[in-house]
């Protein structure tokens, strides 16, 4: 989709449709009273008398009014000028992308409240506007033999007079870029397993790397692996036929000497369980196994278009979790590259297994902080439902930053604990550690199961088994936690 700025009187412009704010009870925002007024008062009028009450996300449309060059005017209610946010502007564009296209219109000039909102405000206005005006067009139809026939919103002009154009740019720009690695996360992700395999993945990153400057990757195969004793992840990929890939991409956008922020993704792609085989129900959703590693893909690929001064390195352990003769049985152990042992009680928290050797390899890079991101445990779902991510931190500042850019990018995470209390479910009898903690408390067991391979540095786990992607009539990823981790990214460049 083309997404363009522009300075000028929005009644003056061609267009299937012009998108005007209105305030709660059919209050006119100042740009609507301008749209108002070049139509005479008739549209004030319409209003009123369709009924439209200005509710936030609602929508009514009226064709060809005279005075205004647009063949539609929709007016959409943002509710009251305090409530008006990022929160907001994300529902209202999602209504607004709808009704354009139940209304068939390929393109639409879009006004937005900004003499209503403080200055701080406009940036966030125009960026979530661009990102979520992409994220409604995302289809996923790489798999079907012919297009769909559906037609899609292709251009948007967002008319941004008075608040500078750098500025407006700048916003569009940062938008555009999330929501392409919002798009590559959410592509990579949809992909059926006997596609998205640890290999596919590899050469995605080689593509990437080839793509963009400072920018490279590096892929290890398991006798790489191997060598740098890496047990506990190779334990996993044994009971599948395809071969296991460490993948490794750095975006070099800072200084020499910066110390780089290490992304972590579990790139499972396809978790049946292994020898703890999983039930049917749903079984095809373990696709998804890779969300994490998929959003380290988005991430990287925003930095690299965004040209962030910043060091970012993405390590994506890739595997499969299957079961075969050869797969880790549950009492098997382990040895980590850490040197430390694991008793495989369950084959099925495979995800922790291969994490942790990635965790231990992270080190070398000297990071200024780790996150890793997977979808880890079901308990996750449990606990905070599909609205909210997990979060777990050794450092309680980085816990905060990362809890206050989902905030802003309407991409939560809510913190658990991770206290000594819990690390003595991971008991194991026979092995330094087990791999699960039991029933109690999941979710915070595999984060302290991973906190053990940390090294010395500050490091976060974001669990997104709730979040990466949607089931049921919906079904699909959902290009979470590319938001909160670019808003994390940014933040940092910024300071
Ligand atoms: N990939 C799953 C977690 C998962 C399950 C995410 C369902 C989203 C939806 C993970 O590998 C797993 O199987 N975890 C187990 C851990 C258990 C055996 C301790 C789980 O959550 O059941
Ligand atoms: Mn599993
Ligand atoms: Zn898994």
């Amino acid at each position: 989709m083309m997404i363009q700025i522009k300075n000028s009187s929005p009644v003056k412009l061609s267009g299937n449709c012009l998108v005007v704010p209105m305030l709660k009870n059919n209050r006119l925002t100042s740009i609507a009273a301008q749209v108002n007024e070049a139509s005479g008062g008739l549209l004030h009028q319409l209003a009123k008398k369709s009924g439209f009450k200005g509710e936030a996300g609602s929508t009514t449309v009226f064709h060809n009014l005279s005075g205004i060059k647009a063949l539609r005017v929709m007016l959409v209610g943002v509710g009251n000028k305090n409530e008006i946010n990022g929160k907001t502007t994300r529902d209202v564009i999602e209504a607004v992308m709808k009704r354009l296209q139940q209304e068939n219109c390929t393109n639409a000039v879009i006004t937005l409240p900004f003499e209503e909102t403080a200055a701080e405000m406009h940036y966030s206005l125009i960026r979530e506007t661009t990102l979520y005006a992409e994220n409604a067009i995302y289809r996923f139809d790489e798999c079907k033999s012919k297009p769909s026939k559906e037609t899609l919103v292709d251009k948007i002009t967002l008319i941004t007079s008075g608040i500078g154009d750098q500025y407006a740019k700048k916003a569009v720009v940062h938008g555009k870029a999330i929501a392409d690695g919002m798009k590559l996360a959410r592509d990579l992700s949809n992909l059926p397993g006997n596609i998205c395999t640890p290999t596919y993945l590899a050469g995605k990153a080689q593509k990437l790397a080839r793509k963009y400057t400072k920018f490279s990757s590096k892929i290890l195969n398991e006798k790489e692996m191997e060598k740098l004793k890496m047990g506990s992840l190779l334990s996993v990929s044994r009971g599948s036929r395809q071969p296991a890939k460490l993948i490794i991409m750095e975006h070099k956008g800072g200084g020499k000497d910066q110390q780089p922020v290490v992304l972590v993704g579990k790139g499972l792609t396809f978790d049946a369980g292994g020898i703890s085989l999983k039930p049917p129900a749903k079984m095809d959703e373990m696709k998804y196994d890779m969300c994490g590693s998929a959003s380290v893909f988005g991430a990287l690929q925003a930095c690299a278009e965004l040209k962030l001064p910043l060091n970012v390195v993405g390590i994506i352990p890739s595997s499969e979790n299957m079961p075969d003769g050869d797969a880790n049985k549950p009492g098997d152990i382990v040895t980590s590259m850490a040197g430390l042992t694991i008793e495989v009680l369950n084959t099925d928290a495979e995800g922790r297994l291969i994490l942790c050797d990635a965790l231990t390899y992270a080190e070398r890079y000297n990071p200024a902080v780790v996150i890793d991101i997977a979808t880890l445990t079901g308990a996750c779902i449990v606990a905070l439902g599909h609205h909210t991510s997990g979060l777990m931190a050794n450092s309680q500042n980085l816990a905060d930053e990362l809890i206050e850019a989902g905030n802003q990018a309407g991409d939560k995470a809510w913190q658990l604990p991770l206290g000594d209390e819990y690390q003595k479910q991971l008991e194991s009898n026979f092995a330094d550690i087990a791999n699960i903690g039991g029933p109690a408390a999941g979710s915070i067991t595999a984060g302290c199961f991973l906190s053990r391979f940390t090294g010395d540095y500050t490091w976060a786990h974001l669990d997104i088994a709730g979040t990466a992607w949607q089931s049921g009539h919906n079904k699909g990823a959902t290009g979470r936690p590319v938001p909160l981790l670019l808003n994390y990214l940014l933040n940092r460049a910024k300071g």
